[in-house]
Order: structure tokens, then C-alpha cells, then sequence
């Protein structure tokens, strides 16, 4: 079974539109005519009208970072996930490590999120992962699975193939601290295990399983050899454009 690869820009909170115009203008260049992996792109809100834009003729993804499950109503700062859809998003990130420990999303809500995202036709890219202490406690295992049996509640079997699955390790998220080659295809091989249990060979073969953590183009290449890892979501790597379109070369 091969997998298409995909590497995935989270920018998180960063940049405005024109800046984002700018990245878009010196990165697509760089990446003209790469059909090896898929590329996706979640900005902000308010900059997926510009990004969408802008990569307008070119396979590049388009993601937003987080969105509401209801589909309107007095939910004051929230996004729906047609809202969405109509400024042509593919994907949404769901369940990142932010959302769940700095503004307290629960593995309840996010399985509502990832119900409506695949109601929506939106992609999930569901993350899990779990804490330092977690980890030091040898807990990693039951964490994911945890989570992964939580937000993936209810979800029709028929749709499991088609979302991605992130494992980042929080403890490795924006300090410079990526997970070793080990740790990653352990917790990603245990993901896929889980996955197969559930919901059999077709699914586990066809599902994305991502790394994200302090990825940067010198420590890529240690995640892409490996078979059941199928790309990364960047953070900090995938603010500017060289670097970016430097994690395209595994
Ligand atoms: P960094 O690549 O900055 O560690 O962020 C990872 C991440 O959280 C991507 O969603």
C-alpha cells in the first residue's frame, strides 16, 4: 500500500495577509510542479481568502487550524464549518495540543468537531499526543489511544480512511525538542495498530498518519524514511518560504 505523503504548514498565530501574500508568492515557485507529496497550507481566518487566492491553479491544500461543530447560532468568535468550506477549505486541524491545554477543548467536543468536519466534507487532521509527564509516567500508549477512541467516537467507518491522523508529542511542540525517529514510529505504529483493530486492513492502509514536533529540514528525512510515517505538520519550520519548501525534499 503507498500513501501519499503530506507535508502540512500549521503558521498558527502568525503573519498578516500581506505577509501571507508574500510567502505564497516566493514559495509557489519553489515548489512548481512537485507531485510526490501533498501539500497543505492552515493559516489563520482571516488569511485563507488571501491564501486561497493565491494558490489558485496549483494542487496546494488549504486548511484552517480549528472550527465550531454547530452550524450557526449565537456562538459569539466561533467558525462554522461551511463558513469554511465556502472560502474553499479542503482540511481543518482539530484537536491540536493548543487547543486542548491552552483553551481547554475536551476530547468530547472534539469528536463533535470531527463529526461535523466530516459531515462538511472537510478533512480532519485530528491530533493526539500526549504531555511530558505523561510520557515520564509511561503513560504515552494509553494516552493516544485514549484520545484516538474518544474523538473518533460514532465516526462512520467509511470515513476513517479519508482523515488524517497527527501524533504530536506536546513536549516536542515549538521546543526545539523533536521526538526521536523511535518514539515517532512507535506511537504512529501503535496508532495504525488501533486503526486496524477498529476498523480493519482497508482503513489502516489508507489512512495518513503524520509526526509534528520541532520538524525542520535538517531532521525530516529521519521521519520520512519510515514506512508507516506519511508526512508532517510544521510548525515553526513552515514560516518561510526556503524553509518550507525545503521539507518537500525527503
Ligand atoms: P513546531 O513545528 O513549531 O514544533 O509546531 C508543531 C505543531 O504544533 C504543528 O501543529
Amino acid at each position: 500500500m503507498t500513501r501519499k505523503p503530506m507535508i502540512a504548514a500549521n503558521w498558527k498565530m502568525h503573519k498578516t495577509i500581506k505577509e501571507a501574500k508574500a510567502f505564497m508568492a516566493e514559495f509557489l515557485p519553489k515548489v512548481a510542479g512537485m507531485k510526490h507529496t501533498d501539500i497543505l497550507i492552515c493559516p489563520p481566518f482571516p488569511l485563507i481568502a488571501a491564501v486561497n487566492d493565491s494558490r489558485e491553479g496549483t494542487d496546494i491544500l488549504l486548511g484552517a487550524q480549528n472550527m465550531y461543530f454547530e452550524e450557526k447560532g449565537a456562538f459569539t468568535g466561533e467558525v462554522a464549518p461551511a463558513m469554511l468550506k465556502e472560502l474553499g477549505c479542503d482540511c481543518v486541524i482539530l484537536g491540536h495540543s493548543e487547543r486542548r491545554w491552552v483553551f481547554g477543548e475536551t476530547n468530547e467536543l472534539i469528536n463533535k468537531k470531527v463529526k461535523s468536519a466530516l459531515e462538511h466534507d472537510l478533512i480532519p487532521v485530528l491530533c493526539v499526543g500526549e504531555k511530558l509527564e505523561e510520557r515520564e509516567a509511561e503513560q504515552t500508549d494509553q494516552v493516544l489511544l485514549h484520545q484516538l477512541e474518544k474523538a473518533l467516537e460514532g465516526v462512520e467507518e467509511s470515513y476513517i480512511a479519508n482523515i488524517i491522523i497527527a501524533y504530536e508529542p506536546v513536549w516536542a511542540i515549538g521546543t526545539g525538542k523533536n521526538a526521536t525517529a523511535e518514539d515517532a514510529e512507535k506511537a504512529i505504529s501503535l496508532i495504525r495498530e488501533y486503526i486496524h483493530s477498529k476498523y480493519g486492513t482497508d482503513s489502516s492502509d489508507k489512512i495518513r498518519i503524520l509526526y509534528g514536533g520541532s520538524v525542520k529540514p535538517a531532521n525530516i528525512g529521519e521521519y520520512m524514511k519510515l514506512e508507516t510515517v506519511d508526512g508532517a505538520l510544521v510548525g515553526g519550520a513552515s514560516l518561510e518560504p526556503a524553509s518550507f519548501a525545503a521539507l518537500m525534499e525527503f
